[in-house]
């Protein structure tokens, strides 16, 4: 990890860019076939940093973040990391054409953390959510069943949304109550501060 972080952009708009749904990426995988972590929203990057303190160069992880600014800040701050890669745009439209390559090639996709995402509470916005039912409906085609997909949010009313339409599409789930490895993300952090609960479950399509 660099010893000096970068800067931070001094403003970033609070909702996310539209535009940024065009970008598209597709990614062939890394020169080694260990398991991959995917976080989806990164935002600062604090998470994929204690992971990889957690476990070093024994896996891989890609770090998604769909502001732009937030993305040139990741890049720079996992630049000597050749584990980990970042991308930009919305995860949800690039997940298959950047990760089915290495499932194809035998490489596992070990866990899909979608921690704290934005809620879209309105009706008209809710299929900008990450894990929609068209989401769901594609991944379900081809993603390994072995796949854990976490899931955290301190917004309870998005939390049991979610879980509906998981039921609806017949996708198992557990709660749970702990950060997995201890590792708390910025926004959780900032919640639990504010004495807000933590909603946590694990699916498996
Ligand atoms: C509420 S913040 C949580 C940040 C971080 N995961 C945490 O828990 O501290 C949500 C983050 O997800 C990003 N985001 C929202 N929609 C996204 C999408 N479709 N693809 C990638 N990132 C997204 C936002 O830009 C923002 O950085």
């Amino acid at each position: 990890m660099k010893l000096t972080k970068p800067k931070l952009p001094k403003r970033v708009r609070n909702h996310v860019n539209p535009l940024a749904d065009l970008i598209e990426h597709s990614f062939d995988g890394f020169s080694n076939n260990n398991p991959i972590i995917i976080d989806i929203g990164s935002y600062r990057g604090e998470f994929v940093e204690q992971l990889l303190e957690k476990f070093s160069s024994s896996k891989n992880y890609i770090a998604a973040e769909i502001r732009k600014p937030y993305a040139r800040f990741l890049e720079e701050l996992f630049t000597e990391h050749d584990n980990v890669m970042v991308f930009d745009g919305d995860t949800a439209k690039n997940f298959k054409t950047i990760l089915k390559p290495s499932q194809d090639k035998g490489v596992l996709i070990e866990y899909v953390f979608i921690n704290f995402p934005d809620p879209w509470f309105k009706e008209r916005h809710k299929k900008r959510r990450v894990i929609n039912r068209n989401f769901l409906q594609e991944t379900k085609k081809w993603i390994s069943t072995e796949t854990v997909f976490v899931f955290q949010t301190d917004q309870e009313e998005l939390f049991r949304e979610t879980q509906e339409l998981l039921v609806e599409e017949r996708i198992i789930y557990e709660e749970f109550s702990e950060p997995l490895w201890g590792a708390q993300t910025h926004w959780e952090t900032m919640k639990i501060g504010e004495g807000d609960n933590i909603y946590r479950m694990k699916f498996f399509m």
